[in-house]
């Protein structure tokens, strides 16, 4: 590879050494002698500046020259005299790939709103903000496959197209050819977990995790909710719900870990732009051990903080689900920390869900965050095969749907859990971007799939 990258430049450039830098200008800003250019590529949020003398400037026509075109430069590093950088780079040689014009091009102003943003998705990833969250976007899924694999689970691609609703909510996007009815001979539906697939490749390599997009025809217009996302799902054979509780807990801390070694500086501008409390809420996640507690015990928790006045928009009872709100009080306002939750009421947890001794309640755990909630959901699975049965005519499932799915525990069943960590969900969490649309590229949410 030839082409410097501008972060590389910054890091291990030495003064007097001739370079070429390529990127995008920042900025432009004319004196009588000299103009200066700042650079950057992408590579970091930083920038490189360019320092070019009249004679190069007017060679290079660098008066058609503004925010947003593209630029290779070519000169010699000099130390800066100026703040906020070590080195500069002195141009002798400026070529224009692209000139973007000033009137039309619409990150040419600071302090768009995140809705104006959103409206050009496809150009906001050139902006500060968007750059940061999605190299924090890519760290976290690189983390993902280290920290698991590290654990010895295997990757695993489980079908993106399938018959089963997997957590039983009915919020399905059905999937038709336009060339034949039931292209599949029978209906098929865009997957909303890869689960119980991934159940079934547990019994085989022990640990499996996925991580693919998943899609809820969900109509809710939340900031915390799209139609596509992406779910990374670890399951594994001789694991119980204390087990599932650890992997995801320690998963947790791993990724906050590798954005506060590499990424950093991306870190600093969301703490700056996005959210003060960024890096603070991270440290303490990581520093933390969560708190875990019954599904009941946080209702009475709940249900102390509504007597003693604290009002919440959804009224607290045992054996309903609990709202965003109950969630972000537990984590936000009561505890401080993040906060496991186990032992959910059967009738609010799927069907596969361990069924406890009590009658009443599933080996369910939700981790929950600041900010966010819910951002982990998980459970150890009944693995007792004549339970899990009575469980699915109990909720009047048919048998026949899930005869593969049985399978699986008539064969060789073991104690065995796995979770579900929503991408996206834990992209929001470590920018500090409060729209789970503005996480992904190009999202899609109800009534919105436009780029
Ligand atoms: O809690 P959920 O529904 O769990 C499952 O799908 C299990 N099958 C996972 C498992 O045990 N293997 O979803 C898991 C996580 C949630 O905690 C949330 O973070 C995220 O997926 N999630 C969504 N993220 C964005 N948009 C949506 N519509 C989401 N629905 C769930
Ligand atoms: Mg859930």
């Amino acid at each position: 590879m030839t082409t410097q990258r501008i972060i590389d430049i910054l890091e291990q450039g030495q003064v007097g050494q001739r370079i070429t830098a390529k990127g995008w200008v920042k900025s432009r800003r004319d004196s009588k002698a000299v103009t200066f250019l700042v650079l950057g590529d992408g590579s970091s949020v930083k920038t490189l500046q360019v320092v070019v003398d009249e004679a190069v400037r007017e060679a290079a026509q660098l008066q058609l020259v503004g925010t947003g075109a593209s630029v290779a430069v070519e000169g010699e590093l000099v130390a800066s005299p100026g703040k906020g950088q070590t080195v500069e780079l002195k141009a002798d040689k400026v070529s224009i790939y692209g000139l973007a014009d000033q009137e039309t091009y619409p990150l040419q102003k600071k302090g768009h709103s995140m809705e104006f943003l959103r409206s050009i998705a496809h150009l906001r990833s050139r902006s500060n903000v968007f750059g940061a969250v999605f190299r924090i976007r890519s760290t976290l899924a690189q983390a993902t496959h280290r920290f698991l694999s590290g654990q010895g689970f295997n990757y695993v691609h489980t079908p993106i197209i399938t018959a089963s609703d997997c957590e039983g909510a009915g919020a399905m996007f059905e999937v038709k050819a336009n060339t034949k009815d039931h292209f599949f001979g029978r209906p098929a539906m865009l997957t909303v977990s890869g689960q119980l697939n991934a159940e079934a490749l547990a019994y085989g390599l022990g640990r499996v995790y996925t991580f693919g997009p998943t899609f809820r025809a969900e109509n809710s217009n939340t900031n915390r909710h799209l139609a596509e996302f992406w779910m990374i799902e670890p399951e594994a054979a001789f694991f119980d719900i204390h087990d599932d509780m650890d992997l995801a807990e320690a998963y947790l801390k791993a990724l906050i870990e590798a954005v506060f070694a590499e990424r950093r500086d991306d870190l600093e501008l969301l703490n700056s732009f996005v959210d003060k409390d960024l890096i603070k809420t991270l440290e303490t996640t990581k520093n933390a051990t969560f708190v875990r507690l019954t599904y009941t015990e946080a209702v009475d928790i709940l249900l102390a903080a509504q007597k003693g006045g604290r009002a919440f928009e959804f009224p607290v009872a045992w054996g309903s689900d609990l709202q965003s709100e109950h969630e972000r009080y537990l984590t936000e306002e009561h505890f401080k920390l993040p906060v496991i939750l186990t032992a959910y009421p059967k009738e609010i947890k799927s069907f596969y869900m361990f069924q406890n001794d009590d009658d009443k309640t599933v080996a369910a755990m939700d981790v929950l965050v600041p900010r966010i909630g819910e951002i982990i959901g998980g459970s150890q699975r009944e693995h007792r095969l004549d339970r899990l049965e009575k469980r699915i005519v109990e909720l009047g499932m048919k048998l026949e749907d899930y005869t593969w799915y049985l399978d699986l525990n008539r064969f060789g069943a073991v104690p065995h859990a796995g979770f579900g960590l929503g991408f996206e969900r834990a992209v929001m969490f470590c920018t500090g971007m409060v729209n789970i649309r503005d996480v992904v590229p190009f999202p899609r949410a109800v009534g919105q799939a436009a780029f």
